[in-house]
């Protein structure tokens, strides 16, 4: 029979949508916006009055990166209070992608995402793709963190760099969607949600959250 298995051709002949699942997690200082990011990122909102995370959040959304592929997210929101820090691993371990957050009107928040990306790069996975943001570039009145500078570090350390609005919304989709274009989308071996494999789900196979892609 023609077209049969590994064509990836539906019937009318245009290639079948690729679904590539990862794991990502969110780290950074408390109060930088970490789930502000995250509520903007899945569900388009801003809370001024956001709570600071217990534990950690899970949620997922899914990109568009072109006709025939979906990114999947699985998104790991960690909490950024100093008491939680022993948790993180349990969130970074077997993640593809991390996106550690600083403020940029606080300089100290600047130095504590500089010792997580060291604690990544010496205890993720080494493949790991690591993007810095800056948020909160609404209030650029009060910056205390040059672009320059944090570009320059991202530079050094091979991270994807962006300076971002939870509030305006600026470079919030644009971050996750960098993320995803570095990605590897070769078909990668099966796990389960959060096991720390990238998954193309199968033929046949309808993950939840695809129906929310390209609208
Ligand atoms: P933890 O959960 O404690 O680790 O904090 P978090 O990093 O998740 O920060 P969260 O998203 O809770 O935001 C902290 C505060 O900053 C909230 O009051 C948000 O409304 C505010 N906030 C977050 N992002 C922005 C932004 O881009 N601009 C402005 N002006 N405020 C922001
Ligand atoms: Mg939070």
């Amino acid at each position: 029979m023609a077209n049969k298995g590994s064509s990836a051709q539906r019937p009318n002949g245009a290639p079948q949508n690729k679904i590539c699942q990862f794991k990502l997690v969110l780290l950074g200082e408390s109060a930088v916006g970490k789930s502000s990011l995250v509520l903007r990122f899945v569900k388009g909102q801003f809370h001024e009055y956001q709570e600071s995370t217990i534990g950690a959040a899970f949620l997922t959304q899914t990109v568009c990166l072109d006709d025939t592929t979906n990114v999947k997210f699985e998104i790991w929101d960690t909490a950024g209070q100093e008491r939680y820090h022993s948790l993180a691993p349990m969130y970074y371990r077997g993640a593809q992608a991390a996106i550690v957050v600083y403020d940029i009107t606080n300089q100290d928040t600047f130095g504590r995402a500089k010792t997580w990306v060291k604690e990544l790069q010496r205890q993720a996975s080494p493949t790991i793709v690591i993007a810095l943001t800056g948020n909160k570039t609404d209030q650029a009145n009060k910056r205390m963190v040059e672009f320059e500078e944090a570009q320059a570090y991202a530079e050094e350390n091979g991270l994807l760099f962006m300076e971002t609005s939870a509030k305006t919304a600026m470079n919030v989709n644009e971050i996750f969607l960098a993320i995803a274009k570095k990605l590897p989308k070769y078909e990668q071996v099966s796990g389960t949600a959060g096991s720390g494999q990238g998954r193309r789900l199968g033929e046949g196979e309808t993950p939840k959250q695809a129906g929310n892609c390209c609208k």
